[in-house]
């Protein structure tokens, strides 16, 4: 990953909490946020005493690295939006400064937090599918804007190998948005969905209460199939 590639924008713990409609239960449990970038959830959790690990390649720069990058692009990426702004609600979100505001502050939050959160081992250089934890590490993963909106840059079989390692880590998996850069269903939502259902897999669209890319007000929410039950106990693992 080169630094002069990457666009950071990070989104805050309200709109996680939203677009992965967390309840306090999941809020309490251990989290892993995959392609988290500069986002605040992680920090903001970590402040609330909850547990969270975000990986991202990204990660591998250091702050002030991340800051200039931010500073390099956030206002091309706020003028795209203006521009584009019939495929975005503007209604939680008001207008471009506001988005400006929510995003940056966002992001200054996440590098507040970066130094110190790297050293505790919440912000990991990983990039999906691989994933350096071992299986059942966490309670629930979570994946926001990477998979399936970067449908054209991520193949299939991408998708269905990070989706089986966000799977192997946690027994439960969201992912948010389902839709593509350019506003459609990704073409990999529907053969993803019937794979992992033939497999066993739980398989849900949930809509939920989030929609700033028009269009995106629903997430994917998997869960493993439960262990088999064998003579009234569950076998033990090898
Ligand atoms: C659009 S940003 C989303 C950031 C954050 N999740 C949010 O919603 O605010 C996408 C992030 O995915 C990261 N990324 C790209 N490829 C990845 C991969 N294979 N595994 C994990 N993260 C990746 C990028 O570095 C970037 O930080």
């Amino acid at each position: 990953m080169r630094l002069d590639e990457i666009v950071p924008w990070g989104r805050t713990l309200n709109e996680y909490r939203a677009m992965f409609a967390l309840s306090e239960q999941d809020l309490a449990g251990a989290l892993l946020g995959c392609g988290d970038g500069p986002a605040s959830a992680n920090a903001e959790l970590t402040r609330q005493g909850g547990r969270m690990i975000s990986i991202d390649p990204l990660y591998q720069f250091t702050p002030e690295q991340i800051r200039a990058r931010i500073d390099a692009t956030a206002a091309t990426v706020l003028a795209q939006t203006e521009q584009g702004r019939e495929h975005y609600c503007w209604d939680t979100i008001p207008d471009s400064a506001a988005l400006g505001r929510l995003r940056l502050g966002a992001m200054a939050l996440f590098l507040d937090d970066y130094p110190a959160g790297q050293a505790a081992g919440r912000y990991r250089v990983a990039a999906l599918p691989d994933l350096p934890f071992r299986e059942n590490a966490f309670d629930l993963a979570l994946c926001s804007h990477l998979l399936f909106l970067y449908s054209e840059l991520l193949s299939f079989a991408t998708h269905l190998a990070a989706v089986r390692a966000m799977l192997r880590v946690a027994p439960e998996a969201r992912i948010f948005p389902l839709l593509d850069l350019s506003n459609q269903r990704s073409p990999h939502l529907a053969p993803l969905c019937a794979t992992l259902d033939a497999e066993g897999y739980q398989v849900e669209i949930v809509p939920v209460e989030y929609e700033f890319q028009r269009g995106a007000n629903q997430m994917l929410r998997l869960s493993r199939p439960p262990a088999p039950i064998i003579n009234g106990s569950v076998p033990a693992k090898p």
